[in-house]
């Protein structure tokens, strides 16, 4: 067993391949206020799941910080990165009373290889340690919604080949950091483009099979309640899927990979 502190006959740990995720939890410092943020239960199954006690975990797309918040909820310590400076001052204010854990949050573009290198170098000093025990990673789903203005924010490719360019140097990047036989996970979906669904998650987890020497631990599929999902498959949203030809999108992905190198 990965985790020891985790109880099997007690724990409320879902080792399901479908997560039915009814309610968001609200509690602490989570708000819901950024648009394509986690419901907080997935990273906190992740963390508890792959992680122990005063282990750190590396986070490539911040975002609003859901996966920060469930760290110091569940004392691990945290190293994160986003190209939204908004985002990076919102969560720096939010973390001022924090001090059961080391944290660092940094406004960078994850395709910056150079940059990555010297931030994670820091961080690592004010961290104590010298690799990490989990890395979780949340892209924006291609152009589906549009993050910030900046060219490298891959929110702003709307081209297939250089999205999945770019998502796979983000990972080698991040993934340099994460010691050997540990586990790391993305979130992604799937979207729709020109009448069509582009299997967005499909190519994902074909880039990192293809690119990195893991082993494929875990397909999850979640459901998105509490999102675009809570607009539901009633009344107007039923006529427009049936009218334009489409079904509502509630799934999303969780893979688990085991790094084996
Ligand atoms: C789907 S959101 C992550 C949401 C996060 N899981 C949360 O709970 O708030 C994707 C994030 O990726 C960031 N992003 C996009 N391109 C980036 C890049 N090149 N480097 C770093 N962050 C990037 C966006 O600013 C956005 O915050």
């Amino acid at each position: 067993m990965i985790n020891t502190e985790e109880d099997w006959k007690t724990t409320d740990l879902n080792v399901d391949s479908l997560w039915l995720i009814d309610k968001r939890d609200s509690s602490g410092k989570h708000e819901n206020n950024y648009h394509g943020n986690f419901i907080p239960q997935i990273p906190n199954q992740l963390i508890r799941r792959y992680t122990n006690r005063g282990d750190t975990v590396l986070e490539l797309f911040t975002g609003s910080g859901t996966t920060l918040y469930e760290c110091e909820k569940l004392n691990r310590n945290y190293i994160g990165f986003d190209i939204n400076s908004e985002m990076i001052n919102y969560i720096n204010q939010k973390m001022t009373d924090t001090q059961n854990i080391h944290y660092l949050i940094n406004e960078c573009d994850v395709t910056d290889t150079d940059k990555i290198n010297a931030l994670m170098n820091q961080s690592f000093k004010w961290c104590e340690t010298q690799s990490v025990d989990f890395l979780i990673a949340h892209p924006p789903y291609m152009d589906i919604v549009k993050f910030t203005e900046k060219k490298e924010d891959l929110s702003n490719i709307s081209d297939l080949d250089l999205f999945i360019e770019k998502f796979t140097l983000s990972m080698k990047n991040g993934l340099q950091y994460l010691a050997k036989n540990k586990y790391f996970a993305v979130v992604i979906g799937d979207v729709y483009k020109k009448s069509e669904v582009v299997p967005l998650g499909f190519y994902v987890m074909n880039a990192i099979k293809q690119n990195f020497k893991v082993k494929m631990k875990g397909i999850i599929v979640k459901n998105i309640e509490g999102n675009r999902g809570k607009l539901g498959s009633q009344g107007i949203w039923k006529y427009r899927a049936m009218n334009s030809d489409y079904y509502l999108f509630k799934h999303e992905y969780i893979f688990v990979f085991k790094k084996e190198f």
